[in-house]
């Protein structure tokens, strides 16, 4: 048996050809693939807006950017999480304010976040950056309704549940990142997400001041539009018109471009965004059978409608002991994640075991086992034997 790691890329020939293409054509960056990408893209997730951008982190801090995060800022988020989710609002230089998870569903506890915006005069948080962890989608609705009674924005945090979706009050599916309740929402196209640019991002809205303002922070704050231009025509040098050689940097923006080629990938992978879902959903289902009912696994995470499984995560007793043997056995699973608020550049800034105690009482048996559309029923197989023998062998 090859080793299996807890996720990976599925290339295709058609990706390879499609990379080929591009790399062959005029353009290597920025060229007719980035908007095909961001159009396809927005179609998907049924947004009106979408900004490819260089990775999910540059998603996160452009989108922190755009939103006006300001020095001392407080932003609400979830410390089980990757660390990007947090880190945007520090490079804006305002404060995270991580809240606990609810143990069943491993999201951020909505009650929890009232508790904290009821503690403080309103005006205290300036917004809330809700994560759909593992692919488990977020209850939007609540959160806007949370968000407009505080004025608070929202950046939903997409990385791991392009297709999920949830059911709103009116039992219409809303799918993750569609804009209709998030001002933004961001998705990163790292090798083991739903869809592989190699690197690669995505920011998607329904607000079109918040999308134009993306697109210049995207490249330098550089505009080259003469009707947005603060300079005169005769400073720009031309006469009754601006010359076609001008253009301004009107903000302190990046280059977190996505290149042509990347986004030629992810074109033609987002063509098997469902057919890989389909099949991480069935992998699911049979984790869920074989471990239902197991003394062993204290909690998993479940068969759960709209939930796009980028991780399947098992709680269990003997967390060390399961992931030392399973990786004897090459089963490369993962721990998803240590709780951002204990990592030492957070805990230097005051967060301590304790604050958050249903995160690290997690933290302590959570284990993300493989799940990625090209997992065999064989290798299924091997990953659910394998655990089943490690609990024999330890008499669980
Ligand atoms: C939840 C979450 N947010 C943000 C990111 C950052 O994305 P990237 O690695 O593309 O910068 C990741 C990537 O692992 C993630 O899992």
């Amino acid at each position: 048996m090859n080793p299996i790691p807890y996720g990976r890329q599925h290339i295709t020939d058609e990706d390879i050809q499609a990379v080929v293409e591009t790399l062959c054509s005029d353009y290597l960056t920025q060229g007719p693939k980035i908007t095909e990408f961001e159009k396809a893209f927005a179609s998907y997730v049924g947004s009106k807006y979408a900004v490819a951008v260089a990775n999910g982190t540059a998603a996160l801090h452009l989108c922190a950017m755009a939103l006006n995060v300001q020095p001392g800022q407080k932003v609400i988020t979830t410390p089980i999480t990757f660390a990007a989710s947090a880190n945007c609002v520090r490079y804006c230089g305002g404060e995270v304010v991580f809240s606990d998870i609810d143990p069943d569903t491993y999201l951020l506890d909505i009650q929890k976040i009232r508790s904290l915006l009821e503690a403080s005069p309103k005006g205290t948080y300036a917004g809330i950056i809700p994560v759909d962890f593992a692919g488990r989608a977020v209850n939007l609705e609540e959160y806007r309704k949370l968000a407009d009674e505080y004025g608070m924005w929202i950046i939903e945090d997409v990385c791991h549940a392009p297709g999920g979706f949830f059911t709103d009050s009116k039992g219409t599916k809303q799918l993750c990142g569609n804009g209709n309740y998030a001002d933004l929402a961001i998705f990163s196209f790292h090798p083991v997400k739903h869809i592989a640019c190699g690197e690669g991002g995505m920011i998607t809205t329904n607000d079109e001041a918040l999308y134009k303002r993306l697109l210049k922070l995207r490249t330098h704050g550089i505009v080259k539009d003469d009707t947005q231009y603060r300079n005169s025509i005769e400073f720009a040098g031309g006469v009754d018109t601006y010359p076609l050689w001008y253009m301004e940097m009107q903000d302190l923006g990046y280059n977190y471009r996505l290149t042509d080629f990347q986004a030629a990938l992810g074109i033609s992978q987002l063509k098997r965004a469902e057919e890989g879902l389909e099949k991480r959903r069935s992998i699911a289902q049979r984790y869920h059978e074989a471990f239902a009912g197991k003394d062993f696994i204290l909690s998993q995470s479940g068969v759960i409608q709209g939930h796009a499984y980028h991780l399947y995560i098992i709680e269990v007793k003997d967390r060390l002991g399961l992931y030392n043997y399973l990786r004897e056995q090459k089963i490369f699973a993962q721990i998803h994640y240590i709780p951002c608020h204990l990592m030492p550049y957070y805990s230097e800034q005051g967060w301590k075991e304790g604050d958050l105690p249903c995160a690290e009482q997690y933290y302590k048996g959570c284990i993300s086992l493989p799940m990625y559309p090209t997992l065999n029923d064989e290798q299924m197989a091997y990953v659910i034997d394998s655990i089943k023998k490690f609990t024999i062998l330890n008499g669980y």
